[in-house]
């Protein structure tokens, strides 16, 4: 036999018993969206890879190691996108988006890390971001905050933590990078190599290293909160009032710098302390440099990213997975088979959002009622010999202590509507 291929490591196929899951929380994100007046934009996979090493910056654990490089056949160097930022601004500027407009743009769909695989860290994963351009003060930082908030509430998910923090001015990020060198240098006999390296190319970076060794000499250096420049530290305050206006709940971690060079001012996590390492789930602030450096005209802009698999891991730890289907319909012998499936397409009309499966493949009914469990239903509809007899379907609940009902079919499907709308709470009358 032919070896069998796999798939590539920390690449994973998303199997129809997940796909229900996904696609909740794809509408809920969108329908999310939506509702602050966000469009969305779809960007090509792959980009030029200068694209990435301009924005997310040559000394990034992203550009240094992880990206996924190639040359294509022109001799072109061609990355598959690590993240959706820089293609969003790459295209705003494209086609003239940008200049003296304001724009509100989401996107959704795979990135590539070439990552060391574990829960929560893959090689392809998924990303639905939020960016917005032409907008410079906190109000807009605030609506990201709220909307990701929203966001939460919408999927059920509880006990997600807000870390905020403000990069400054990238002057006054610069003069912050001496103290900091100073205070590191100090410190170098005990700093790991990958620190080390980063003293000299970037500092900040240092901060954010995950070693517990390093721990105590990143908590003693010095705070670029209290650096910042006047204009940052008003908008960061004003930011602050916004978020206790409206309720959000945040702790500010002075020591969040985020692993991509283009943030200035606001920065953001949502980090979960269900997950295991891998806790954040959404990360992002502002890039008000970016455009500018990638050849646009100088236009504020800030945004955030979420990590789909992240949150929907989330959900089952929470135990918010949609579940499937609704209706089982049970039909025994070749005359309920008949009539049932007639009966599933009125039911289909009447009851558009209910999932209905049919058994299929002639059966007793407990292998159908097997069946009904084992995919998940809530409800199982029965047409047997009796029910045909006397005209009536039953609905047997399958979740609940609930005694089976018999209902008559009568000339409309109304009286069974309204069975199955009382029934599963999923069903709209
Ligand atoms: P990021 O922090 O690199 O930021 O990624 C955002 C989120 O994507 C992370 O918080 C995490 O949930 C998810 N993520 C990242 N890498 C992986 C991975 N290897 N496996 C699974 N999930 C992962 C950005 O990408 C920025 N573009 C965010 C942004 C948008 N900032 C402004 N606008």
């Amino acid at each position: 036999m032919p070896k069998r291929i796999q798939s590539i490591r920390g690449m994973h196929d998303i199997l129809p018993a997940r796909s229900r899951a996904w696609q909740h929380l794809d509408a809920t994100f969108g329908q999310c969206f939506a509702a602050y007046g966000y469009h969305e934009i779809r960007l090509p996979i792959v980009e030029p890879t200068e694209l990435f090493a301009r924005s997310i910056g040559e000394v990034t654990d992203i550009v240094e190691k992880e990206m996924y490089t190639f040359e294509d056949r022109n001799g072109d160097s061609l990355t598959l996108r690590p993240e959706g930022t820089a293609s969003c601004a790459r295209a705003g500027i494209e086609h003239g988006l940008l200049h003296n407009q304001q724009q509100r743009l989401w996107y959704a769909g795979p990135m590539f890390r070439h990552e060391r695989p574990q829960k929560g860290r893959y090689r392809q994963f998924h990303q639905a971001g939020a960016e917005t351009f032409g907008m410079a003060g906190p109000d807009i930082d605030a609506e990201l905050i709220v909307m990701s908030a929203r966001l939460w509430r919408r999927l059920g998910l509880e006990n997600l933590r807000l870390e905020i923090n403000s990069l400054g001015s990238s002057a006054a990020r610069a003069a912050y990078r001496e103290h900091l060198v100073e205070y590191l240098s100090a410190h170098e006999p005990r700093l790991d190599t990958e620190s080390r390296r980063r003293l000299d190319e970037n500092p900040l970076r240092v901060l954010d290293s995950k070693n517990p060794e390093l721990r105590e000499i990143i908590a003693g250096a010095p705070s670029l909160l209290n650096a910042l420049d006047d204009e940052s530290a008003a908008h960061f305050e004003q930011l602050r009032d916004l978020l206790d206006g409206v309720g959000i709940v945040y702790k500010t971690n002075p020591r969040l710098v985020r692993g991509l060079d283009y943030y200035s001012r606001t920065v953001f996590e949502w980090i979960s302390d269900d997950l295991g390492a891998q806790g954040t789930v959404c990360a992002g602030g502002r890039y008000d440099g970016l455009v500018e450096q990638l050849g646009g005209r100088a236009t504020p802009a800030a945004g955030f990213a979420m990590g789909l698999e992240r949150i929907l891991d989330l959900m089952d730890t929470q135990s918010l997975a949609p579940e499937m289907p609704d209706v089982y319909f049970c039909v025994v012998g070749s005359a309920a088979a008949r009539a049932g499936l007639a009966l599933a397409e009125r039911l289909r009309d009447e009851l558009p959002d209910m999932r209905l499966i049919v058994n299929a493949g002639d059966a007793s009914l407990r292998a159908q009622l097997r069946r009904a469990d084992k995919a998940g239903a809530r409800l199982a509809l029965i047409l047997g010999e009796d029910e045909m007899a006397a005209n009536t379907v039953a609905v047997k609940y399958l979740r609940e202590n609930q005694a089976q009902q018999s209902v008559a079919l009568g000339e409309s499907p109304g009286v069974l509507r309204h069975a199955l709308a009382s029934a599963v709470p999923l069903i709209k009358q």
